[in-house]
């Protein structure tokens, strides 16, 4: 049972609890960077080391993280990528605004997995730690999931591996800014004339609800 003292400690903005929220906020879908800047092998393996730490369903752990950094391979990578599909005008970043590494995401099909619902949650869970250890880095990213089959012909994977996921990664170039969505509908971000990238989020009031008891 929650008392009257409890709510009033839950109303009060701890500032743990309103730094963690700037973090939640400042973690968005970056897809530009500076290219130039590297991000090294020991930086990736920590943002894994803190993703593995993730929740999952039974424990199974069913995820492998393979990361890349060389210039070489991501531009071999690169073409094979979707980006923004909402941003009908724009063909993805331009070079010397490329993600400088890349995550991929594979499921061990081998490994303990309940279902491929659970696995996926999983993964979702694991790779927003992992943006979020990021952004406390200064390193922003990408989910894509909009790659092409033909990625995986760049690399010799294991048939018991497959490619779910690529996270792209970068130090940020570019502004983001989170709206309130006015119409329910509005789902689409765009860019304003100063190439602000603008992404609508539901407010709190459209997404809280109640149910009738029975
Ligand atoms: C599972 C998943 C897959 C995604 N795939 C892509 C993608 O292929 N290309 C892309 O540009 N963005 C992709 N995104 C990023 C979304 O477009 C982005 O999360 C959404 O626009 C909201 O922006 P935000 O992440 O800044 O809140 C993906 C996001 C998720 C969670």
């Amino acid at each position: 049972m929650h008392t009257m003292k409890e709510s009033e400690d839950a109303l009060a903005v701890k500032p743990e609890a309103e730094k963690f929220k700037q973090l939640v906020e400042k973690t968005r879908s970056y897809r530009r960077f500076v290219q130039s800047a590297m991000i090294s092998d020991e930086t990736l393996r920590q943002l894994i080391d803190t993703a593995r730490l993730s929740g999952s369903a039974r424990n199974g752990q069913p995820w492998q993280y393979m990361t890349i950094n060389s210039p070489q391979l991501c531009e071999r990578i690169f073409p094979h990528l979707g980006w923004a599909g909402y941003l009908q005008d724009w063909k993805g970043p331009e070079p010397g605004e490329r993600p400088a590494a890349y995550i991929f995401c594979l499921l061990h099909r081998k490994r303990s997995i309940v279902s491929e619902k659970d696995a996926f949650l999983d993964l979702g869970i694991a790779t927003q730690n992992l943006l979020l250890a990021a952004a406390t880095r200064l390193i922003m990213g990408c989910r894509i999931g909009a790659f092409s089959p033909d990625v995986k012909k760049l690399f010799d994977i294991p048939e018991y591996l497959s490619l779910e996921l690529i996270i792209a990664l970068g130090h940020p170039a570019e502004q983001i800014a989170l709206d309130e969505m006015h119409n329910t509908e509005d789902i689409q971000y765009w860019r304003d004339a100063q190439q602000v990238h603008h992404v609508p989020k539901r407010s709190l009031e459209d997404i809280l609800m109640t149910l009738k008891t029975r």
